[in-house]
C-alpha cells in the first residue's frame, strides 16, 4: 500500500469573517477565500448550487466535491443536512490531503459545536491516505462520505449522478487542468440533467471551457469582498457524453 504524502508546507490563517483556512506557502494560495472561509462555503457552494435548500426539503442529495482539501465544504453541509435529518451522500476526490492534524484544528475552530463530526472528517482524510478509496462511511444514518485520494483527472466517474458539484480546486494559475474543458466534460457528464454546479472561479478562460464542455453558466455576487462567483448547469442533452480515452 502506497502512503499518500501529506502537503507540510501549510499554515492556519485567519480570514476576514474569524474563521480559519490554510496558507499553502508553496504556492502561495489559501484554500478557501480570505475574506471568508465559513461565508464562502455558506453562499458559492451551499446555497448558490440549491444544497441547502435541498436539504431543507428533505431531498436525498449527492455531492461531488473536486479538492476536498480539509474536509470543511464537507463539514458545512453535513452539518446542514444533519440538522434538517435530511440524506446526503457525500464524494470528495483530494490528491494531496493536508496532514489530519491540522485539518482537525482548522475545522474544531470552524464548527465548535461539531466535535464528532470534525474527528470523523479527519480520520477520514488519515484513513485515505492509507487506502485510496476506503469506500462509503457513515457518521450517522443520514450522512455518508466516500472520500477517495487520487488524482481527479484520472479517477473515472459515474454518469449523471450527482445533484451538485462543488469545483473547489486551487486557482487556474497553479491548476490549470482542473479547469479545463477536457476535464469540464468529464463532471458534465457526472453531473444530473438538473445538477448545479458551483465555484469561486469567474476567469473568462474557465467560462470559455465551460461553454466548450456542454455547460451552461452564470454568474452571482460574490460573499464578503468577492465581487463575482458562478455556477453552471448542463446546456443540453444532446452534446455528447464524455469519452475517457483509452489506452
Ligand atoms: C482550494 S483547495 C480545497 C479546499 C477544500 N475544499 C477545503 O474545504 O478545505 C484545493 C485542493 O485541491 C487539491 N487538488 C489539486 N489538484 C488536484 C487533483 N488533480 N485531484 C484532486 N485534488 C486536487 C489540492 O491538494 C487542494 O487540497
Amino acid at each position: 500500500m502506497e502512503l499518500v504524502k501529506p502537503n507540510n508546507d501549510l499554515q492556519l490563517l485567519t480570514t476576514k469573517d474569524g474563521s480559519y483556512t490554510l496558507y499553502d506557502t508553496q504556492n502561495d494560495e489559501t484554500y478557501h477565500s480570505k475574506f471568508g472561509a465559513k461565508a464562502e462555503s455558506d453562499t458559492v457552494f451551499l446555497l448558490n448550487t440549491g444544497v441547502s435548500k435541498r436539504l431543507e426539503q428533505l431531498l436525498p442529495t449527492k455531492v461531488l466535491e473536486i479538492g476536498f482539501g480539509t474536509g470543511f465544504n464537507f463539514v458545512n453541509t453535513a452539518h446542514k443536512a444533519i440538522a434538517c435529518k435530511s440524506p446526503l451522500h457525500y464524494t470528495g476526490i483530494e490528491m494531496r490531503p493536508p496532514p489530519p492534524a491540522l485539518a482537525n484544528e482548522l475545522l474544531k475552530h470552524n464548527a465548535p459545536k461539531l466535535e464528532a463530526l470534525c474527528d470523523f472528517t479527519s480520520n477520514s482524510l488519515a484513513r485515505c491516505q492509507l487506502n485510496s478509496e476506503a469506500g462509503d462511511t457513515h457518521f450517522d444514518p443520514f450522512t455518508t462520505l466516500n472520500l477517495i485520494c487520487a488524482d481527479a483527472l484520472e479517477w473515472p466517474l459515474p454518469r449523471a449522478t450527482y445533484d451538485a458539484i462543488y469545483l473547489d480546486a486551487f486557482s487556474i494559475k497553479n491548476n490549470p487542468t482542473l479547469w479545463s474543458a477536457s476535464f469540464l466534460q468529464k463532471l458534465c457528464n457526472a453531473i444530473k440533467v438538473d445538477g448545479v454546479l458551483a465555484t469561486y472561479c469567474v476567469s473568462r478562460t474557465f467560462r470559455d471551457a465551460l461553454t466548450d464542455a456542454g455547460f451552461n453558466w452564470q454568474k452571482h455576487p460574490g460573499p464578503m469582498g468577492k465581487r463575482e462567483v458562478l455556477t453552471a448547469s448542463r446546456s443540453n442533452l444532446l452534446k455528447p457524453a464524455y469519452q475517457p480515452e483509452t489506452t
